[in-house]
């Protein structure tokens, strides 16, 4: 394998890239200041217009026609007339670099040639797991998967090869990372989260947005994060998407601010808005969320996006405003700077007739010019807005980016169930590979890849070898049959009797048909039928079965659990998956990853790992309710790590209270591993009911088989806090108790 640049900061241990809050000097300014000062109102409006490439494309918006192309008239109309500023999306599917520099620099040239002010257009994308709208760009395991590593320098690594390949393309804005946390297991968009954990999700996105924006010469140009869904998005109480959350100042505070208060701090230079409400109140419409805690609390100056078409929700979905001419007045006028609109002009020309009848006042819209061409002068877009020369990115899909997105799927995947070590496999076993994800990528891609569900694969131009393809050459005696869809049987049952008959195991390629937002609403919270049944008819003619899963959520399988000797929750690892999941079943690589949420056992007993005491009261008045199938941070590997010595005490650096935690961990095994160490903190009595347990550090750490080592925390005091009655974040007094892996230790905190 070539060695890059990435490969050598990917080996290079504590990798950090610190890239901070990038405030605007006094020239830029200055500089700001005259360009908005020259511009029309038309033109301050058309800079806070955001349109789909689908309509300035040939066709009709979501029907163009193919191959694609840009169309000049329905340009000139939105660039030059309008003065549209942002422009997003792929029409439909990904497109190769060269069109994608083709679509780029022709939409930069109408921009920056033939409009009075010559203002660069801010392109934005969703690549969400990698470049996943350029046909070959390298697609890394989805967010939830990525959190299983417990590894931010690792993740940080991959926003900076998405960011590398994502610029390539021209393309400067991406609307990740999703901080939202995923704390509602039904919700369609939990593979797109770092999990139900505040500190994990904090971690995780912070490493992101560094990743993302952080540039030097072996990553040229920079690209702006795009926090989101800013607030309480990942919460619908229905658990179908953008439906309504009901969630009180101290929940908001406690579980889902944090995420963005530290991207915010890492710099983050633009936040999307939530599509729904919070109490009721549509959060496009909530000043105190979008203006008294984003701008004046958290101090955040860059760019506040809407979702998509949100402005015009407040009227059809949301019923706050009677017409879109009200819905446009309330959003802007609640702090929404640039408008998803994003498929007609009826908000340019809402906006226009708002402020000249002074409903929207002209400061206001200076206010958000002045954000997003603040955007524009930090990515450098007045300097350069041109898609870079080729050769300036010669990394582009190459095998070591390739290399780094099996590593963190390595890292990612997590063993939940190890019968009588069944695993690591004997290359000579005869497997019968079989399930609806044993030979379709898409099962591994998920959602947001080359489309938007991830569903179509005429777009997918890689033809990447599938589980299948693979493990038949890593265990040549084995077979495949596809035994069975989502919904039904595939095979006549002699046909797969007798290829079972043959088999020593089976491994099981189970799945949820990849899906987002709403598409993936779900009724049910389980593996399909036809797919649970095949499993039984497997287990009932006695042969072991090895279970893969690859979903969205954390689907129910406590029927089927008992009957699989090994199961392992791959998430989405995308196509890079496979061969990581070939070397984990045949032992060359000890698996690391550990559960990034609560796996429910069932459906209606939903409870994250943080849950209060009284969520635990069980019929019997025990407090022994709390029974997921698996705990948070479960995840076994083929060595054993005992932990022993876990010693606590209380000191000072500087003017900080800090508790120093130490733990011995040894690999007792014979094959090397990677641990992430988990350290849990219960505030035993709390003035509001504590939660039993809180994440509160973690690392990851590579023990050789054999070896011993001692893991060492360093705890500031003020994160052993919570959110009181008045909304602030306090530390109080009194007994806590220390817990890692089977160890743990109380002490007392004056
Ligand atoms: C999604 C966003 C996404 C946007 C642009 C919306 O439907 O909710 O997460 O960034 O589309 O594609």
């Amino acid at each position: 394998m070539k060695k890059s640049f990435f490969f050598a900061l990917f080996i290079s241990v504590g990798f950090q890239l610190v890239i901070g809050q990038n405030p605007i000097n006094k020239t830029q300014h200055t500089q700001l200041r005259r360009l908005i000062s020259k511009m029309t109102l038309k033109e301050k409006i058309g800079q806070m217009t955001q349109i789909n490439i689908d309509v300035i494309s040939k066709g009709e918006v979501f029907n163009l026609i193919e191959p694609h192309s840009l169309d000049s008239a329905k340009m000139h109309k939105i660039l030059v007339e309008y003065g549209v500023g942002s422009i997003l999306n792929a029409g439909g599917h990904a497109y190769s670099l060269e069109h994608w520099k083709e679509i780029v620099s022709t939409i930069q040239r109408f921009a920056t040639t033939k409009t009075r002010m010559g203002i660069p257009v801010l392109y934005g994308i969703d690549a969400i797991h990698g470049a996943n709208y350029l046909l070959n760009g390298t697609l890394f395991p989805h967010p939830l998967a990525q959190a299983a590593t417990f590894n931010p320098g690792m993740v940080q690594l991959a926003a900076r090869i998405t960011a590398y390949e994502t610029k390539a393309c021209g393309i400067t804005w991406n609307f990740s990372p999703v901080l939202d946390v995923g704390r509602q297991p039904l919700w369609s968009r939990m593979f797109e989260t770092y999990g139900e954990d505040v500190l994990l999700a904090r971690k995780m996105g912070s490493a992101v947005v560094r990743g993302y924006q952080s540039s030097d010469s072996a990553n040229p140009g920079k690209m702006a994060a795009c926090m989101k869904h800013f607030l309480g998005y990942s919460f619908p109480f229905t658990g179908k998407d953008r439906t309504s959350a009901y969630i009180s100042d101290i929940q908001l505070r406690e579980y889902f601010l944090p995420p963005f208060t530290d991207a915010i701090k890492n710099g983050a230079m633009s936040v999307m808005i939530n599509s729904g409400d919070i109490n009721g109140i549509p959060v496009h419409a909530n000043k105190s969320i979008l203006v008294d805690l984003l701008r004046k609390e958290l101090k955040f100056d860059g760019v506040a996006v809407t979702d998509w078409e949100d402005i015009y929700k407040l009227v059809n979905v949301h019923h706050v405003a009677k017409d879109e001419r009200e819905a446009v007045k309330m959003a802007i006028n609640a702090g929404i700077d640039m408008s998803m609109v994003p498929n007609d002009l009826r908000f340019s020309d809402l906006l226009y007739e708002l402020t000249l009848s002074g409903e929207v006042p002209q400061q206001r819209i200076d206010e958000a010019v002045y954000r997003i061409l603040a955007m524009k002068l930090k990515l450098g877009m007045f300097e350069n807005c041109m898609p870079f020369s080729k050769a300036d990115f010669p990394e582009v899909a190459s095998d070591s980016f390739i290399s780094i997105a099996e590593n963190i799927a390595e890292e990612s995947i997590t063993l939940l169930k190890n019968a009588k070590n069944i695993l690591p496999l004997a290359k000579t076993k005869k497997l019968l590979i079989t399930g609806p994800a044993s030979n379709n990528n898409m099962y591994l891609n998920g959602a947001w890849s080359r489309t938007w569900q991830g569903t179509h694969p005429i777009w997918d131009k890689n033809s990447r070898k599938t589980i299948a393809d693979v493990i038949l050459q890593e265990f040549p005696e084995s077979d495949w049959i596809q035994g069975c869809t989502i919904d039904s049987l595939t095979n006549n049952k002699d046909v797969f009797s007798e290829k079972l008959n043959h088999a020593d195991m089976v491994l099981f390629c189970a799945g949820e048909w990849p899906s987002t937002e709403k598409p993936g609403d779900i009724n049910e919270l389980k593996l399909s039928t036809a797919q649970e049944n095949l499993i039984k008819s497997i287990a009932a003619a006695g042969k072991p079965i090895v279970l893969l899963l690859f979903v969205n959520r954390p689907v129910i399988i406590r029927e089927i659990e008992p009957l699989c000797d090994a199961i392992i929750l791959a998430y989405h690892p995308s196509e890079n998956g496979v061969r990581p999941i070939a070397k984990i079943l045949s032992g060359q690589v000890n698996p690391s990853g550990k559960l990034p949420i609560t796996y429910p056992k069932f459906a209606n007993s939903l409870l994250t790992y943080d849950h209060r005491y009284a969520d635990q009261l069980a019929n019997d008045f025990s407090l022994n309710a709390f029974q997921p199938q698996w705990e948070f941070g479960a995840g076994l590997g083929y060595s054993k790590i005992k932990y022993s010595n876990l010693k606590i005490s209380e000191s000072k650096s500087g003017k900080k209270r800090v508790l120093s935690i130490a733990v011995d961990i040894e690999n007792t095994g014979s094959m090397d591993a990677k641990e992430s160490v988990l350290l849990f903190v219960s505030d035993i009595t709390a003035s509001i009911a504590p939660a039993v347990k809180r994440l509160r550090a973690f690392d990851k750490i590579s023990v050789s088989a054999g070896a011993k080592k001692t893991v060492h925390f360093q705890l500031d005091l003020n994160e052993l806090g919570f959110v009181n009655r008045n909304s602030k974040w306090i530390f109080e007094p009194g007994v806590f108790k220390v817990s890692i892996s089977n160890l743990s230790s109380e002490i007392n905190i004056n």
